[in-house]
């Protein structure tokens, strides 16, 4: 939307629910869009321009500033000044690189005259991501361009992976914790390329029972079912752990959710030796105050299903 004389677009950030990893080998996952996010604002300038935040690093300036041009080449954009506003914490596998990615995209096709959605905007987030991640399996801009709950599976060779939005009977609410920083997701993927070179069939079978959890979780979220969907987050918790992706911050931060009455909880995106945590409650608000108050960082998000009035 033209807003001021200004081009304004929002990129949602994201939790993945169920199969993170075991996306990259092509199976499912369920991941919902978040209400925190990026802000790109646009201005006519006389070359295309994206004022690259002043608290990133220099690697991290360079991969934003090379992404921004190859967007701005696939989406033929007139010359614009892009600024960035984040509510969302970086670099903790809550999807803001993918977030700025959508963002800028939509800033670039609508002042290009294109439709902000649908493929266009997959297509020029994707660009972006792929200078940000090499080989993301995808989960994280389709999640963000769709804006809602979503069942992704990557598809073999290079293209577009298959997202659909999973419509929700019932509010699915989710308590996200941030249980510290983290190394970054492709050397935590890489190392798990390893071990799954090694041993393919055993790390297989773990791959394919998370896609099927991912599966399960989705009918359970179409049926309004939010214990079942607890259920196969808790699961899923225990197979990222087999996988070697949990840590014993991430583990505490996991059992204090349950304490708390989550209906299932998890570690989110790429795991490691931090990141983030979800738990799923039909009510957050009490558990986030509570835990603010004993110093965690946490916020709520509604993931999908009815808005209350
Ligand atoms: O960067 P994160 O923490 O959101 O992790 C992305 C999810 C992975 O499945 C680990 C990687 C991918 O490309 O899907």
């Amino acid at each position: 939307a033209r807003k001021d004389g200004s081009w304004v677009g929002f990129g949602p950030g994201k939790v993945i629910l169920l199969g993170e990893h075991a996306v990259v080998y092509g199976y499912p996952a369920l991941a919902g869009a978040l209400s925190l996010g990026v802000t790109a604002r646009g201005e006519w300038a006389a070359r295309p321009k994206l004022v690259v935040p002043a608290s990133l690093n220099r690697t991290a300036r360079a991969a934003l500033e090379r992404a921004f041009a190859r967007a701005a080449r696939s989406s033929h954009a007139p010359p614009l000044r892009l600024t960035l506003e984040s509510t969302l914490p970086v670099a903790v596998g809550l999807g803001s690189s993918a977030a700025v990615a959508v963002a800028c995209a939509k800033v670039l096709l609508q002042a290009a005259g294109d439709r902000a959605q649908g493929k266009p905007l997959l297509r020029v987030a994707r660009e972006m991501e792929a200078e940000f991640h090499g080989t993301p399996s995808g989960v994280d801009h389709c999640c963000s361009a769709l804006g809602t709950l979503v069942r992704f599976q990557r598809r073999t060779g290079a293209g577009e992976g298959r997202a659909r939005a999973v419509p929700s009977r019932k509010p699915v609410k989710v308590l996200v914790a941030v249980a510290g920083l983290r190394t970054p997701t492709r050397t935590t993927v890489a190392a798990l390329r390893e071990r799954q070179a090694r041993w393919p069939e055993r790390y297989a079978r773990v791959f394919k029972e998370i896609g099927k959890l991912a599966d399960e979780g989705a009918r359970a979220v179409e049926e309004g079912d939010l214990e079942g969907l607890g259920d196969a987050m808790n699961l899923n918790h225990g197979l990222l752990s087999a996988l070697g992706l949990s840590s014993s911050a991430l583990d505490e931060c996991v059992y204090s959710l349950r304490r708390e009455g989550a209906l299932g909880a998890k570690l989110t995106g790429a795991g490691g030796d931090g990141g983030a945590v979800i738990g799923l409650f039909r009510e957050p608000e009490p558990a986030v105050a509570r835990l603010r108050r004993q110093g965690w960082t946490c916020f709520s998000s509604q993931l999908g299903g009815p808005l209350a009035l």
